[in-house]
């Protein structure tokens, strides 16, 4: 069996374009196994995993459960709302209590950039980074570069523009780095004040006009205003960020080409995308979160058979 090059998945950036491509072949397989009639297979039998969120999510949690249980993986769900973290309890004392129940997988989200990094030097577990802070969401780059290649032939050669909130956005960085490694060209786009300062340093063209964006891209991967994250006013009010970076059906139209509408929820509707645009014959966005199960269960298969002798 081939393997990847790492025993944790924390970023993109440490994956060599050799992993990408493993990820991707060992995902075809079972996207053909989750549309068979009966879609369970033992490859994960014995091996029991913990999906640790400290952050809110709807499609990554639910995406890694059903994955794991797809591979016949026993699952166990922490979430800081009904745990003792409430009671002050540290990460690693949290987690070093789940694995005393001899957990063999952990797949953790935090709000802390670096929080499955800290854990991966402290724990003998596979890490799996499901989101920290604002830094990387490594299984949402790998759906979506793994989306493109199934909706358009390939990666390599192909315009993507990461349309929005880029400054507070971990996908984002994650698609830049696999989008770059697999040989796309790559357009960050939003206003100013939303582009990080290093922006231009990790080989993207950067834009301010999204109708530019639009224009020269193949593949527009909108992403959400993360208020949540905003301690200070980035732009004026919501409407006035619609006006001006909001995305609806005429104005995809109006392109006249062909093309790939791309988000990685949850959406704003009304503000970055409207649902004309959204539910448009343009829009992967559903297509996305079908593929998220079967690139999660590639991962845990592949970082399983990293703990395998070779
Ligand atoms: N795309 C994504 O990470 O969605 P959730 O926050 O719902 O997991």
């Amino acid at each position: 069996m081939s393997k990847l090059s790492q025993r944790h998945l924390l970023g993109i950036k440490n994956l060599t374009r050799q992993d990408l491509e493993l990820i991707f072949e060992t995902a075809d397989n079972f996207k053909d196994v989750i549309n068979r009639p009966i879609k369970k297979v033992p490859s994960l039998r014995d091996v029991t995993i913990a999906n640790v969120f400290f952050e809110n999510s709807t499609r990554t949690r639910l995406s890694f459960e059903l994955a794991e249980k797809r591979l016949s993986a026993d699952v166990v769900n922490f979430s800081t709302s009904t745990s003792s973290v409430k009671k002050g309890e540290t990460l690693l004392d949290t987690v070093n209590n789940i694995l005393a129940m001899k957990v063999d997988m952990v797949v953790m989200r935090h709000a802390s950039v670096g929080a499955p990094h800290f854990l991966a030097k402290h724990i003998k577990a596979n890490i799996i980074n499901a989101g920290d802070g604002t830094h990387e969401h490594p299984t949402q780059a790998l759906l979506d570069s793994f989306s493109i290649r199934e909706k358009l032939g390939a990666v390599e050669g192909k315009k993507i523009a990461i349309i929005g909130d880029i400054l507070h956005s971990r996908v984002a960085l994650s698609n830049i780095f696999a989008l770059k490694k697999l040989g796309a060209e790559v357009m960050a786009c939003g206003p100013p004040t939303l582009l990080p300062k290093y922006i231009a340093s990790l080989g993207v063209i950067v834009e301010w006009d999204v109708k530019k964006a639009l224009a020269w891209c193949d593949v527009a991967n909108v992403l959400r205003i993360q208020l949540e994250r905003q301690q200070i006013k980035y732009f004026p009010s919501l409407r006035e960020y619609s006006l001006y970076y909001g995305i609806n059906k005429k104005i995809l139209d109006d392109l006249k080409k062909e093309i790939v509408l791309m988000h990685p929820g949850p959406i704003n509707r009304g503000v970055e995308l409207t649902s004309d645009a959204a539910d448009s014959h343009h829009s992967i966005i559903l297509d996305q979160v079908e593929n998220g199960v079967a690139i999660r269960m590639a991962v845990l298969y592949l970082l399983a058979g990293a703990n395998s002798p070779k």
